[in-house]
């Protein structure tokens, strides 16, 4: 199949790329771009594991070809630490052992903080609602929850 150029700013670097149009964006993102924190748990837009930020906004990666993020930007979990500082969010994960296998990670990462950006001070319930689209099969919700809440904590203060 003919390969298409495609150019996407990935993390805050310009990246260019020959894929075929019908490859996914998450498979251009860790295949092609070897970025690899970014998971696949279902293929079929179930499980949230491979939720990276296009444009700012969460998009599950498996369900965009990689042709359609052309020209955009790319946020993965690679690139929420700026300069050796953790996001508020992987600090979360971190101080709240907000993670078991840690397969979920990296998706629940990216949802809760675009969710945190539209939402700095949550309720419980509306954690709960915003990561509805990611699922932890090793059901560590409770935790995961404190997390973001640490997270949501952590910003304020920093605002
Ligand atoms: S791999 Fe994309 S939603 Fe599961
Ligand atoms: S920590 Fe194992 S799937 Fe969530």
């Amino acid at each position: 199949m003919a390969k298409q150029k495609i150019r996407i700013k990935v993390n805050g670097a310009d990246m260019e790329a020959e894929v075929e149009p019908r490859l996914l964006l998450v498979h251009c993102i860790r295949d092609v771009l070897g970025l690899t924190g970014t998971h696949i748990g279902c293929d079929t837009s179930h499980c949230g594991a491979c939720t990276v930020h296009l444009n700012g906004k969460p998009i599950k990666s498996c369900t965009l070809f990689a042709v359609q993020a052309d020209g955009g930007e790319v946020t993965t979990v690679e690139g929420l630490e700026q300069n050796g500082t953790l996001h508020p969010v992987q600090e979360g994960f971190w101080q709240e052992h907000g993670l078991q296998c840690g397969f979920c990670t990296p998706g629940m990462m990216m949802t809760g903080a675009a969710f945190l950006k539209e939402n700095p001070n949550p309720n419980e319930d509306e954690i709960r609602f915003a990561i509805s689209g990611n699922l932890c099969r090793c059901t560590g919700y409770v935790n995961i929850v404190k997390a973001i809440q640490y997270a949501a904590e952590k910003m304020r203060q920093g605002a």
